[in-house]
């Protein structure tokens, strides 16, 4: 087992560090020259295309995190209205789909029973389903229309970390397909994404090389009782996905909240030193974050913010900043998860927890 860990202490910083490759593999031979996206297992043609009237995102966990991001991604670029849904929530809520909808199902594994059931149900009912999976010819793969794979190679650890970001990027393939075809994005902020795609790869690997930045802040707070994270729009999504893999392999109380949202309820939470993990990446929100951050630091709360390095002002709002390298704000989600990632990790670590299996979850739920 060490051997296959490459030298790492877990399979899941292995994973973490390895997400670079993944997110260059999975884009690998998709973004020809220009502004076309070529997604050679997707079989829907521009008419088909054109004919949709409504798409469901629909998974589990982390895959349902990457679907969120999905939603926003392609109801911006394709102004196609878009639900997100949790796979044991989509199948018992007689869902309106119909065959004028485009159901997409996003599993690592493709045998989560939950989510292979509302595909059925979605099938059932006439829906296109379009598949992004981690494993050929998984269950999923052989029972969807269409398949897009992400490429990020064996995830051992239960926690999910290149699965997450290769869906992601995923998204933003599909989104731009769909926006492409359907005329509703310019050729020019077509290739301006792809640019953007193309720089991940890079951008992730100067955050890992930051990693001992993490670290520190990791063993400074790893004995949090409780963890908030805040964010709007694409940062919420991305906090959503922090808070669970904090609490899934550290065991610390953790919560995502839209930060807006917070004087509805978690505000009455927050109290002298509780650790707020706050992301600010998304300029056109970054007035507003500051206001949210301010209500948290008013009360007391010790905030860690995820930010661009353009954004070097935050540091007088809050106590500890880590910074990702500027990108343009629709990307963002893929860098912004990295530190979280990490500081799940790092403090999961200093607790002594076992990070590659935490008590009573599995790799792959194939039971409802
Ligand atoms: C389990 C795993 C999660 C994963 C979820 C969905 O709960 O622990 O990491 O996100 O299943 O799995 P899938 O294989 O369908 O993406």
């Amino acid at each position: 087992e060490a051997a296959e860990k490459g030298g790492y202490q877990h399979f899941m910083l292995k994973e973490i560090n390895e997400q670079p490759k993944a997110v260059r593999d999975t884009l690998a031979g998709r973004l020809p020259d220009g502004s076309d996206v070529k997604l050679d297992d997707i079989k829907l043609s521009a008419d088909d295309i054109n004919k949709i009237n409504k798409i469901f995102i629909v998974a589990c966990g982390t895959a349902y995190h990457a679907g969120l991001v999905g939603k926003n991604l392609i109801e911006r670029l394709a102004k196609i209205p878009v639900e997100a849904d949790i796979a044991s929530e989509f199948r018992y809520r007689d869902p309106l789909v119909d065959e004028h909808s485009l159901t997409i199902v996003i599993s690592q594994s493709g045998e989560t029973a939950d989510t292979l059931a509302a595909m059925r149900e979605a099938k059932k009912k006439g829906s296109r389903i379009l598949a992004v999976t981690n494993v050929v010819g998984s269950s999923v793969a052989r029972e969807a229309d269409d398949v897009l794979y992400t490429w990020a190679g064996p995830e051992i650890a239960v926690a999910s970390t290149k699965a997450y970001t290769t869906q992601l990027v995923s998204m933003y393939l599909l989104a731009i397909k769909l926006g492409l075809e359907r005329g509703t994005i310019t050729e020019d902020y077509a290739e301006m994404l792809k640019s953007e795609l193309r720089q991940l790869s890079e951008k992730i690997q100067k955050i890992l090389d930051n990693q001992d930045t993490v670290q520190k802040l990791a063993d400074n707070n790893y004995t949090a009782k409780d963890v908030f994270f805040l964010g709007r729009g694409l940062d919420y999504s991305v906090s959503m996905e922090g808070s669970l893999k904090l609490k899934e392999i550290s065991y610390i109380h953790s919560e995502a909240y839209a930060a807006g949202e917070l004087k509805h309820g978690t505000l009455a939470l927050i109290e002298n030193g509780t650790l707020v993990i706050a992301l600010v990446t998304q300029k056109h929100l970054y007035d507003k974050m500051l206001s949210n951050i301010k209500e948290v630091t008013t009360r007391g709360a010790h905030v860690i913010a995820v930010a661009l390095e353009s954004m070097r002002e935050i540091e007088k709002a809050v106590d500890d900043v880590i910074y990702i390298p500027d990108c343009a704000e629709e990307v963002a989600p893929v860098l912004a998860v990295i530190p979280l990632q990490l500081l799940a990790y790092y403090m999961a670590v200093a607790r002594g927890c076992d990070v590659d299996k935490p008590r009573n979850l599995a790799k792959s739920v194939t039971v409802e």
